[in-house]
């Protein structure tokens, strides 16, 4: 039942790369027996597709219990099942493995195997570039509990206006906001022992935003606004007016399109990479940004698809809370009781930068997505 298991997964898998010209695939399963590594070598290595072993070995103790702990937790094969019973089966589903494990020493296959979470990392026949950059990404991921909190910067004089890009000021209800987040953050679970680093952009109204919170900050230019070009400066209605083929060409694929002059969210979202690796190494850490730059991370981490990202409501004055777990991210909102436009176009509109309604309690509201 296994072996047609994994004959019914390869050749989905194939199918995909034939039929739907997928480019990278991960097949998900234990492979831990010489005789199935080379047999899915073989079949795959036939159609001219690339294979590279990923082994993730663990005989740290203290390690098991807390992925066991984690998983039992947060697995959908132990949904609502009780956790003693769900830890007992996971510990058995281990010492099954161990029964047959070979653990992969073939050197003439391409590997990384990381043991203990990347204690250690041994690594063979890394030929390309995606590799490299595969093993690198490995190496940078850690499982210790963490959180990621993502705010955009307070309102902006630019934002009032209605303009995009600039580099201005906060609005007066942005500096209220600047005022109000470092209780915010209390209140989303930041405490001083966390050790948590605040990132901004390079531009006045991040740096603003995060001025009165009593944590480590670094400034950094990939967490800069994507770049608009020459429209930057307009109003939404003054690029439709300029430049109407691209401001059709914009919201006809709003992933793809590039600002004259300026950048796509495809390249916005290769600028973001070393931020993403850089997340992914440390353990807590709160990016004050932009909309655009909070809709890349924000969907790396929740796994929204290219295409939607780029029309995901991002508010202004709200702050995200971002908790990785092993199937699935966590999120939570803190929405500060301080007005501010909203930013948001819906497609094909040129809809002004909107006023929000003004809740008149002080008070947080929480979200929960899970
Ligand atoms: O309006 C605020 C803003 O951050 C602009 O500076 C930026 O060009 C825009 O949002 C990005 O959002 P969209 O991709 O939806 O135009």
């Amino acid at each position: 039942m296994r072996r047609v298991a994994a004959e019914a997964a390869v050749k989905d898998m194939l199918k995909w790369f034939s039929q739907e010209k997928g480019t990278v695939a991960i097949l998900d399963a234990t492979n831990s027996t010489q005789a199935r590594r080379r047999w899915i070598a073989q079949t795959i290595g036939q159609y001219g597709i690339e294979v590279m072993f990923v082994e993730s070995k663990c005989d740290d103790e203290d390690l098991i219990m807390s992925n066991i702990m984690e998983v039992k937790t947060t697995s959908p094969d132990y949904r609502g099942q009780d956790p003693e019973l769900a830890a007992k089966d996971f510990r058995d589903r281990i010492r099954n493995y161990e029964k047959i494990y070979e653990t992969i020493t073939e050197t003439d296959y391409t590997y990384v195997k990381l043991i203990n979470v990347g204690t250690q990392v041994v690594i063979n026949c890394i030929q390309d570039y995606l590799q490299s950059r595969i093993v690198y990404f490995l190496m940078n991921l850690h499982i210790k509990p963490r959180s990621i909190w993502l705010s955009r910067h307070g309102e902006s004089m630019f934002n009032l206006a209605g303009k995009i890009g600039g580099d201005a000021d906060l609005s007066p209800r942005g500096f209220r906001y600047s005022e109000a987040l470092p209780e915010i953050c209390r209140q989303a679970g930041i405490v001083p022992e966390q050790n948590v680093t605040v990132w901004t952009s390079t531009m006045k109204r991040t740096i603003q935003t995060a001025q009165h919170l009593p944590y480590n900050k670094l400034q950094w230019k990939a967490l800069d606004e994507l770049d608009s070009g020459t429209c930057d400066g307009l109003t939404y209605e003054e690029i439709e007016e300029q430049y109407p083929e691209d401001f059709r060409a914009r919201d006809d694929d709003k992933y793809n399109y590039r600002y004259r002059g300026g950048e796509s969210y495809r390249d916005l979202v290769i600028r973001l990479e070393p931020i993403i690796m850089e997340m992914e190494r440390q353990e807590n850490v709160m990016v004050v940004t932009h909309q655009a730059v909070i809709r890349c991370i924000y969907a790396y981490f929740m796994n929204v698809p290219q295409d939607r990202s780029p029309w995901m409501e991002i508010p202004l004055h709200t702050l995200i809370k971002l908790t990785p777990k092993a199937y699935g991210t966590k999120e939570e909102r803190f929405k500060a009781n301080i007005p501010a436009v909203s930013t948001f176009r819906p497609k094909y509109s040129s809809a002004k930068h909107q006023e929000t309604d003004s809740p008149d309690v002080n008070e947080l509201s929480v979200k929960m997505n899970v």
